[in-house]
């Protein structure tokens, strides 16, 4: 019963071929080049290049997976939160071939995917459920840093978030007043690599806090002031490194104290981390030593699931419907703004078992 799913929130077009928790594809067209010009993703040229590369992408998932169109038995796309225009071009493309095929289509949403892509491992790639323990779950991207209790599967409260910037954001504009080129998440991860973390003390946002929220925007606004009156440090290749070092051991002791603290806190044995910052090589090694001195099991996304992917969109959807738990109906809309919180039942409403037959008709 091969799925065929989609993600298009942001600025990654991509299209995946999953079958009973396996990945039999995952095709990703990233981006990142077409921004970086702009120093940062522009939503209507992201729209535009979704609407350009996803037919090409579906067809690459869909033959690397040596599958074709008729054998796909279900249908999912991220349905929010997300980019409006982005997330309507994946959703109702998926909506039209759902139509077309007489297919089931879910809509996923974003960080939910992102939450149950630690239980995705292997090569090839293969969620691993059976397996599934309470977690704390740490979800750090460009546009959000998460921290969440997942108390079974499906079944997840929100700890905390972050109060302005999120910590992928921090690694980007930090990056950018660095001269960096975006996103500089990556860039200040090998340059920090060489550098010296305590070079520079820079503030440890929101660490003593007892809640579970975050705040990178004062940090990001430190090193301005520190770059301000000390200029002469970005002409310095030595200084460069110190300075992603620091910055960098700033955002990862806040992300790995506080997800840590959570865990111990909530009495929970095992903790998970994803999304495109738990690329980062520190954030990785600091997240190992801790849950190893706390006696925490610890469950990282792999890399090539960490950054957004259709991947983690299908083995999530396979598994909701699996569990009779979320199907959307041809004519749903996008959810730009869709909260975590309601994505465990409320949000996607059940439709009669066989799909709908009436023509796709977009509201807009
Ligand atoms: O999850 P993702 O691909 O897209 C969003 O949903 O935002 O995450 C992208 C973010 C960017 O901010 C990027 O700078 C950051 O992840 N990132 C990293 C690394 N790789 C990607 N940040 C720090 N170190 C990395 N190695
Ligand atoms: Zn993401």
């Amino acid at each position: 019963m091969p799925l065929l799913a989609f993600e298009t929130s942001c600025d990654e077009t991509s299209a995946a071929v999953v079958h009973a928790g396996r990945v039999l594809s995952n095709a990703v067209s990233s981006q990142i080049r077409l921004h970086a010009e702009y120093g940062g993703v522009v939503p209507e040229l992201a729209a535009r290049e979704h609407l350009r590369r996803l037919v090409p992408i579906a067809r690459a998932a869909l033959r690397q997976a040596g599958f074709g169109f008729e054998s796909i038995t279900a249908i999912a796309a991220t349905q929010g939160p997300g980019l409006p225009n982005a997330l309507l071009v994946g959703l109702k493309a998926a909506q039209a071939m759902a139509f077309a095929g007489r297919l089931p289509v879910v809509g996923i949403h974003h960080h939910e995917a992102h939450l149950y892509s630690p239980w995705i491992q292997g090569d090839p790639p293969a969620a691993q459920f059976a397996e599934f323990e309470p977690n704390v779950s740490l979800i750090v991207s460009g546009g959000h840093t998460l921290l969440v209790q997942v108390e079974g599967l499906l079944k997840h409260r929100l700890l905390g978030s972050t109060l302005d910037d999120a910590a992928g954001e921090c690694f980007d504009k930090v990056g950018k007043l660095m001269g960096l080129s975006y996103p500089a998440g990556p860039e200040i991860d090998r340059l920090a690599g060489e550098g010296n973390p305590q070079a520079f003390a820079f503030p440890r946002p929101m660490l003593r806090e007892p809640d579970d929220d975050f705040s990178f925007s004062g940090l990001k606004t430190s090193v301005r002031y520190y770059l301000r009156d000390h200029p002469e440090l970005l002409a310095n290749a030595r200084a460069l490194r110190d300075l992603c070092a620091s910055v960098q051991a700033a955002i990862v002791e806040v992300l790995v104290v506080k997800t840590v603290r959570a865990a111990k806190r909530l009495g929970v044995g095992c903790v998970t981390a994803s999304g495109g910052v738990t690329c980062n090589r520190s954030l990785r090694d600091q997240l190992v030593s801790a849950c190893r001195r706390e006696g925490l099991k610890l469950r990282l996304a792999e890399r090539s699931l960490c950054t957004d992917n259709a991947a983690m969109i299908g083995i999530l959807a396979e598994e909701k419907l699996r569990l009779n738990a979320g199907r959307a109906s041809l004519d749903e809309e996008i959810r730009p703004g869709w909260e975590l919180q309601q994505a465990g039942g409320d949000a996607l409403s059940a439709t009669s078992p066989e799909p709908s037959r009436s023509p796709v008709r977009d509201k807009r």
